[in-house]
């Protein structure tokens, strides 16, 4: 019999503090940073994002989004052999957001590491977790995009502090002999670090380099259309498929106009995409997991159905997952 991998629980979790567009303004004006709600909403669909408190980290957010996730899929936290946790905003240098989440968890013994590809860590975890369930190195997984954002925003930058924010969402992702997840597809290429990164890095006790987010919007704008309409083609083709089948796509909540240009381009409805960036603006790898359980949870996407998750950021780093619920 083959061994498939299948999401059996979904979960995310947003940390309470809610900052719609005009509170941003606010904050920002109050500061001398000069933005406005027409501009985030005409150029980006973003209309309100989430900051996590000061000591709220990535690990608490994916903790929170587990629990729900593992609740979702009737599992218990001691039934977990691996957790892959998706995130640029770690807990510590090392180790492992996973370790620490695993240890809150109470998933002790289990595998557990960190994936770090911004913005497609989602997809590439789940990937990895798929595989590992695949070849029989795992059989129920938590994979889980966590992010806190808002710690390396340059709020003094408004080209691209408007336009993140923290959460966290996750799925379970068990061994079955019906297929789940049924192709993907990953790529990245290097030659890119620069239009998307955070410079910074420890060194002798001190950060050198610019510890904050910085981004070539239009550069990231351009690249991004592209890739995200070749990736979505290379997964379907895969899985013999064509974007015809598609129940769902739900691809990372950067920007509505990318999100846009992705569905016209593989002629599918905006009645089609599950959006979430308006109100939780871009949590990098945690974006595409919470629109996943944001389309759940609303009774929008449902077992059985052919959904489609894509993701593109730093590095540069863009794939895509496509699977049966
Ligand atoms: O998650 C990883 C993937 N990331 C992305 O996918 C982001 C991709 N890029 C984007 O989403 C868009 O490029 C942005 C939303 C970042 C920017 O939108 P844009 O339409 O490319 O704007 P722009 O950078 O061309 O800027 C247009 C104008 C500029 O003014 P001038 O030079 O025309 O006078 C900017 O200075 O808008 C100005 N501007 C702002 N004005 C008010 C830039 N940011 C703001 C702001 N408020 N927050």
């Amino acid at each position: 019999m083959r061994r498939y991998s299948r999401i059996t629980g979904t979960g995310s979790y947003l940390p309470p503090r809610r900052l719609s567009n005009a509170d941003l303004v606010a904050e920002l004006a109050a500061k001398g940073v000069e933005t406005s709600d027409e501009w985030i909403v005409e150029r980006t669909g973003i209309r309100a994002r989430h900051f996590a408190a000061p000591e709220v980290c990535s690990s608490d957010l994916g903790l929170e989004a587990a629990r729900r996730a593992l609740q979702a899929a009737g599992a218990l936290a001691t039934d977990i052999d691996l957790i892959i946790v998706a995130t640029s905003t770690p807990d510590m240098v090392f180790p492992s957001t996973a370790c620490i989440l695993q240890n809150k968890l109470g998933a002790n013994g289990c595998a557990a590491f960190d994936v770090q590809a911004v913005c497609s860590g989602f997809i590439y975890a789940l990937t990895i977790a798929d595989a590992m369930i695949r070849t029989g190195a795992a059989s129920k997984a938590l994979v889980i995009g966590a992010e806190v954002f808002s710690r390396i925003l340059d709020f003094k930058d408004r080209t691209t502090c408007v336009l993140f924010g923290d959460g966290a969402g996750a799925v379970v992702l068990e061994a079955s002999d019906t297929p789940g997840i049924l192709a993907s597809d990953l790529h990245a290429d290097g030659k890119h670090v620069g239009i998307l990164c955070v410079p910074g890095h420890v060194s002798g006790g001190n950060v050198l380099g610019h510890p904050l987010l910085k981004m070539d919007g239009q550069a990231v704008f351009k690249l991004a259309v592209g890739v995200l309409d070749e990736a979505a083609r290379a997964t379907l083709a895969k899985a013999g498929k064509t974007a015809a089948d598609i129940d769902w796509l739900i691809p990372h909540q950067a920007n509505i106009r990318i999100m846009r240009s992705t569905a016209r381009k593989l002629k599918l409805s905006m009645d089609k995409v599950i959006v979430t960036v308006d109100q939780h603006g871009n949590t990098s790898a945690a974006s595409i997991p919470l629109a996943l359980d944001a389309g759940v949870r609303a009774g929008r996407v449902k077992p059985g159905q052919l959904l489609l998750l894509e993701g593109v950021g730093g590095g540069f780093t863009w794939g895509a997952v496509l699977l049966q619920l």
